[in-house]
């Protein structure tokens, strides 16, 4: 896996976000286990609530796209942050069900700063059916 090219997908990303509220951008480059990315951005809504995460989004598109759950190799995570940004809980939760437990998850800032961890670290004891 070429780990600075998928971050600097998951930083080509947050151009597209769509954060007319929060004015704060989110990028996310997922690669499936062909090699392709997946690129997410934030977009929200007026109401809030309807509003979805970068990673929700990269997620969502790759399994609209036939990619199957558990398919996937390694997520990054883009934001303007002071540290390397930290996903939601809601995009924890969706990575524990789309994801496998060792995925490494790649977390950037735009100061070059990163930080990686992994799907289960990132939500331990998630609830499962
Ligand atoms: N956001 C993400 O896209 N991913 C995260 O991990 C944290 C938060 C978005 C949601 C909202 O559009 C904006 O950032 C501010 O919360």
């Amino acid at each position: 896996m070429d780990k600075e090219k998928l971050m600097n997908k998951a930083i080509e990303a947050m151009d597209s976000a769509y954060a007319p509220y929060s004015n704060f951008r989110v990028g996310a480059a997922l690669l499936s286990d062909d090699d392709v990315i997946h690129m997410g951005c934030n977009v929200e809504n007026a109401a809030y609530g309807p509003t979805n995460c970068a990673e929700r989004t990269a997620m969502f598109r790759a399994i609209a796209d036939g990619y199957k759950p558990k398919s996937f190799k390694a997520i990054a995570v883009a934001g303007d942050t002071e540290d390397p940004i930290s996903p939601c809980g809601v995009c924890r939760q969706v990575l524990v069900e789309l994801c496998s437990e060792q995925m490494p998850v790649i977390l950037v800032n735009l100061k070059g700063e990163h930080f990686e961890t992994t799907v289960s670290e990132l939500l331990p004891g998630a609830f499962k059916l």
